[in-house]
């Protein structure tokens, strides 16, 4: 890695410690070098809180030295003013004379924008550092402005034989090490998705139990809305949402909500433009088959997980793991489980 390289990828580590706390704002991490060495760093920690260049600049106590600074940030600074003001404006303030960016901020509001201002105010910027990995690191944000839905994120478990399970009867397919970074990655996004039958027979908690940082908003498909009481997802922390027909029962559970949504062709849709609406930027859907396979056949995904572990589900009633077609990025072994990374080409 060159050290603009090094320097971006130490953005997206701080970036990342905010993973799943910013939401609707994009996961942003900054630093600031002084002769090739890192002397200040920040990220943005709270929705409404400063950016990640403004505490990068916070974090030195002698801010004169900036104007002899690089700033490297792993998103163009904003140009406009939300809950704080323009970053670009701090960035000219104190004449850091070098920007490193890794991607522009395709928001309408920035776009470039900033990028230009600091060019025409004498600033040398260079755009593009590790690009493909500072828009993933942002890819909730992106997907929320660039195709107006939440990033989707297909995750399942299937046998050697490609069964996902056994309808009527919970089957344990993945390990305790796949269990935990299911978890980490509930941390990591904003919502999570399971179909009525799943919520019956296996019975959730869908909260972050194994891994540091926070649980997503669980949504429950249930269309008459009979929610039964030993429902673990409401149990655990987090706010519930239950997502039922238009003239379903009415849940009464602490905590937990209700979208009525008409339940035809047009419910997925629905959901995710709700979840937009909430600033709700991804979604991970944790099955089962039924509901994975709808978002299939919809298009709607992004990427999809999938642990294949080596046992065989030879029981009457087993059900036929969803079928993607997708490019393999990666693979990963996890004790006896292979975890298969796949992304949507036609996304
Ligand atoms: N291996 C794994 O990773 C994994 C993960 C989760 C679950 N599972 C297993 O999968 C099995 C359950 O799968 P499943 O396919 O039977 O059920 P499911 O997908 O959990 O739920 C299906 C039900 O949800 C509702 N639904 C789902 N998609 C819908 C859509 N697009 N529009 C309207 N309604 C929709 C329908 O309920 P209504 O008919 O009531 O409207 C449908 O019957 C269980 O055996 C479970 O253990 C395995």
């Amino acid at each position: 890695m060159t050290h603009h390289q090094l320097c971006i990828q130490r953005c997206f580590d701080l970036a990342n410690l905010a993973a799943g706390k910013v939401t609707p704002n994009p996961r942003v991490g900054a630093v600031i070098t002084y002769k090739k060495k890192i002397i200040g760093e920040g990220f943005h920690q709270y929705p409404g809180g400063p950016h990640a260049e403004i505490n990068a600049i916070n974090s030195l106590k002698n801010k004169d030295v900036l104007s002899k600074c690089s700033i490297y940030i792993s998103l163009e600074p904003c140009n406009n003013f939300g809950k704080t003001p323009p970053c670009v404006d701090s960035i000219l303030k104190y004449k850091i004379p070098k920007v490193f960016i890794s991607t522009i901020d395709t928001n309408p509001s920035t776009m470039g924008k900033s990028i230009e201002k600091l060019k025409a105010a004498g600033v040398a910027v260079e755009v593009n550092i590790l690009k493909n990995k500072g828009r993933k690191i942002t890819q909730g944000f992106f997907s929320s402005i660039e195709k107006n839905r939440p990033y989707i994120i297909l995750k399942f478990a299937q046998s050697a034989n490609k069964k996902i399970g056994v309808a009527n009867k919970q089957i344990w397919i993945s390990n305790p090490l796949t269990k935990r970074l299911t978890h980490k990655w509930r941390s990591e996004v904003n919502a999570i998705i399971v179909g009525s039958n799943t919520l019956k027979i296996d019975n959730p908690q869908l909260n972050n139990r194994l891994y540091y940082g926070k649980s997503p908003v669980k949504l429950l498909l249930k269309r008459d809305g009979q929610i039964p009481q030993h429902t673990a997802a409401l149990k655990t922390a987090g706010k519930t949402i239950v997502i039922s027909e238009l003239n379903a029962a009415k849940v009464n559970y602490p905590n937990t909500s209700q979208w009525f949504l008409p339940f035809d062709n047009t419910l997925l849709n629905s959901i995710l433009q709700n979840l937009k609406k909430e600033g709700l930027n991804s979604l991970l859907v944790e099955g089962g088959v039924t509901l994975l396979n709808s978002f299939i056949q919809q298009n709607l995904w992004d990427e999809a997980r999938i642990f294949t572990s080596t046992k065989v589900i030879n029981q009457p009633k087993s059900l036929a793991a969803p079928i993607l077609d997708g490019k393999l990025i990666t693979t990963h072994q996890i004790g006896d489980n292979n975890l298969s990374l796949i992304e949507n080409p036609n996304k």
